[in-house]
């Protein structure tokens, strides 16, 4: 018995050293962890259950009878992360470079059916030459069939993907399919075709960094989700957002031991609002402070700065916040904004995530290239995600709520919850001097008149008493009671339940 019980730890010893010590060692120089050692940072200690460490390919091609590892360079199982469960597979690039197979892909797709039947979180570390080349078509068919899963996934589990080495070609369509897109600097990079097929193709000159890197991808490309320095620090912000969702649709996110007082004031909020309407003001402030423990964690916090996108915790519960930055484009929702909010407002709205929607926007941002690039369609992406999101929504308007944009940023006539207004908002067609430039046209040459004119529409639209009056406001608040009103209000929403009519699925603008 001792003999066979050897021979497992013997076998099990094997397996854990993948393609070998001096693959690890160059894993290691290249400032990386292998695909264990991530799985120890990402997973609370001990709690890792490991599948199929034995599974190997049965390719025969191409020399690859020689060429064997048990467990196929992936490492798949379940563990768990501040003790709930979750699926996860890192891949292992001291085997054959993590590439697929055939077998590659059984495994995964086994963790991710596990996952969905079960009802846990895919937590993916993507480290991968691709397609494994000795199998051809077959490995193909491997990515397929986890694309398939991804899709099927998609709404019923989060899925998180870490990108932390290579992953090129079509591999990048699995993480594309996933929530959320972590990457790590220098050490990662996804593209479609890779810097020589762009060379031939397009005679760009571009390095892998420059292409696909984690500053491309979250400054530039919307792809990825945020990016972190160093393989302990992305999974350790895995670990804090998983803290923050549900483990599937058929729950609410979970609640944490809140130690931040709910009935909490900030005077400091009654003088957030500069005196010039025009003067810009940095919006994180007013959620860290409303924030259980000031904390924000942000999403796409490098892309379309103009509006801010994260989660916060109100009570202990996560709130997914959306809110316009004045700091950057005044606020403005142009494309990269809409398409941005409006995937978080989804994402939000699949996992029974409530909303809350900071408004201080003077408009959709004008210009031929935004017209062009359609922020018709893509504007209608976050009125459409706002519209059919049946979660407890919550609304305060600031100061400017103009025109269509005031519409969008979940007003009452989208089926927001509750909408409240500070006393310095200002809802209205547009702002008072383009109101009147517009109305008095013949009036122009005479700027006295012009003066007083505005001076009328600002009496009459700079506050938010109009809408009040007609209950599009539910309350105007006190900027420092905003924490205790929200709290109030999203407690009130617990048990909300709202019903859309039956369809197979929407047709958003895409
Ligand atoms: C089989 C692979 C492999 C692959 C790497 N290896 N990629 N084996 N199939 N796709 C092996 C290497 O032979 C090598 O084996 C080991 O992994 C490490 O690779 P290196 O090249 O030494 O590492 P590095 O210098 O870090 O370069 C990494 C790399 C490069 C940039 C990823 O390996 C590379 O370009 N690989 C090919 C990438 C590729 O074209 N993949 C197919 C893409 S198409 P030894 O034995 O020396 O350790 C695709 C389509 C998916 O993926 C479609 C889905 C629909």
């Amino acid at each position: 018995m001792k003999d066979i019980l050897d021979q497992l730890e013997q076998r099990r010893a094997d397996a854990r050293l993948g393609g070998g010590q001096a693959r690890i060692d160059r894993q290691h120089q290249n400032g990386k962890l292998t695909a264990r050692e991530r799985l120890d940072v990402l997973l609370d200690p001990g709690s890792f259950e490991e599948y199929d460490m034995f599974v190997a390919h049965r390719a025969v091609d191409f020399g690859m009878e020689q060429q064997k590892y048990p467990g196929d360079g992936v490492v798949t199982g379940w563990g768990t992360i501040n003790g709930r469960q979750v699926y996860v597979f890192s891949q292992d690039f001291t085997v054959l470079g993590g590439s697929l197979s055939e077998t590659h892909a059984q495994k995964i797709c086994k963790i991710m059916d596990m996952a969905l039947q079960n009802g846990a979180p895919v937590i993916g570390l993507n480290d991968s030459g691709g397609a494994r080349i000795q199998e051809g078509v077959a490995s193909l068919a491997g990515y397929a069939e986890v694309f398939q899963r991804n899709i099927e996934a998609s709404g019923v589990i989060p899925q998180i993907s870490v990108i932390m080495g290579p992953c090129a070609g079509g591999a990048v369509y699995s993480p594309a399919m996933t929530d959320f897109i972590f990457m790590v600097r220098d050490s990662s990079y996804m593209f479609v075709t890779g810097p020589d097929v762009v060379k031939t193709v397009t005679n760009e000159t571009v390095t892998s960094e420059e292409l696909g890197g984690a500053s491309a991808h979250t400054t530039k490309s919307s792809v990825a989700d945020a990016a972190y320095e160093n393989d302990v620090e992305a999974l350790a912000e895995v670990r804090r957002l998983v803290d923050m969702l549900p483990l599937s649709n058929r729950e609410k996110p979970p609640v944490r031991p809140s130690f931040d007082d709910a009935d909490r004031g900030d005077y400091s909020l009654d003088t957030l609002i500069p005196d010039n309407a025009n003067t810009p003001y940095d919006m994180k402030e007013l959620i860290t402070k409303i924030a259980d423990e000031g904390d924000f964690f942000e999403m796409q916090a490098a892309y379309a700065k103009n509006i801010l996108t994260g989660f916060i915790r109100l009570e202990g519960r996560t709130v997914g916040v959306v809110a316009n930055q004045p700091m950057v484009l005044a606020g403005c929702l142009d494309i990269a904004a809409s398409r941005k909010a409006a995937r978080f407002v989804r994402f939000c709205d699949c996992f029974e995530i409530p909303l809350l929607t900071l408004v201080d926007v003077p408009g959709f941002l004008p210009g031929t290239s935004q017209e062009w690039n359609g922020v018709i369609k893509h504007g209608a992406k976050l009125l459409f995600a706002y519209g059919e999101a049946t979660v407890p929504k919550v609304t305060v308007i600031t100061r400017k709520a103009y025109g269509g944009a005031y519409d969008v940023m979940a007003s009452k006539h989208i089926k927001a919850d509750v909408n409240y207004a500070w006393p310095t908002a200002e809802i209205a067609v547009m702002g008072a001097k383009g109101a009147v430039e517009i109305i008095y046209r013949n009036e122009l040459g005479d700027p006295d008149k012009i003066a007083a004119r505005t001076a009328d529409y600002e009496q009459a639209f700079a506050n938010p008493f109009k809408a009040a009056e007609k209950g599009f406001i539910d309350e105007v608040i006190l900027p420092h009671s905003t924490r205790r009103r929200l709290t109030r209000a999203f407690a009130s929403l617990r048990n909300k339940k709202q019903a859309l009519p039956w369809k197979k699925h929407d047709n958003i603008p895409l």
